[in-house]
């Protein structure tokens, strides 16, 4: 097998059609800088560690929003909810007004919990690591709650779905639906 001595070696647009086969959560980091909510869509989060309660998310070094969370010290990481694609464009758009037309409450960290969202996971900033053209950034949870029963945004070969349990398929195919 020819194994490729650096990832250098690979075209970007090769390495972001490949790993796009690999689905994802869409998730909302959101902060606030004085009273002001601040926000960005990444699909890079993930749980990290149960003891001590941890999470994590990359950052391109280039995002403008990334220094405003670092600064905050502090994030919550809303797992968007299926019929909140538009959400998704709009909280993922350089100089939109992100949080036009969203509801959201302020959370014991004074992060925004957005309305309508799956579930979300409340942090104190706990590290960062510089990886590559990314920066991880490690959340410790001060809280965290399932908001809803609907079903999540995901992120597949460059679009936009929905997740359907096998459970649910066999149960409609069972009832005729
Ligand atoms: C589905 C989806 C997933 C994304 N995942 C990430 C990610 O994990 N990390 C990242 O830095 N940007 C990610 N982005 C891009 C950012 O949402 C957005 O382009 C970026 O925040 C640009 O604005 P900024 O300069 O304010 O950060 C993603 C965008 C979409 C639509």
């Amino acid at each position: 097998m020819n194994e490729p001595d650096t990832v250098a070696e690979f075209e970007a647009r090769y390495l972001r059609d490949v790993l796009g086969n690999f689905p994802t959560s869409v998730v909302a980091v959101t902060t606030t800088m004085g009273d002001e909510p601040v926000g960005m869509v990444v699909g890079s989060f993930t749980s990290v560690s149960l003891d001590p309660p941890l999470v994590s998310f990359l950052v391109d070094r280039s995002s403008s929003t990334l220094p405003r969370i670092l600064e905050a010290g502090r994030f919550c990481a809303n797992a968007l909810a299926s019929d909140q694609e538009w959400l998704c464009r709009q909280m993922s758009k350089k100089g939109a007004a992100r949080f036009e037309g969203v509801a959201w409450e302020m959370s014991r960290h004074q992060n925004p919990i957005l309305e309508g969202v799956v579930a979300w996971v409340d942090c104190a900033i706990d590290k960062t690591v510089e990886l590559g053209d990314h920066f991880l950034v490690v959340g410790r949870i001060g809280d965290l709650n399932v908001a809803s029963v609907k079903r999540p945004l995901l992120f597949f070969r460059g679009g936009y779905g929905d997740y359907t349990s096998t459970a649910q398929l066999l149960l409609d195919s069972h009832l005729g639906r």
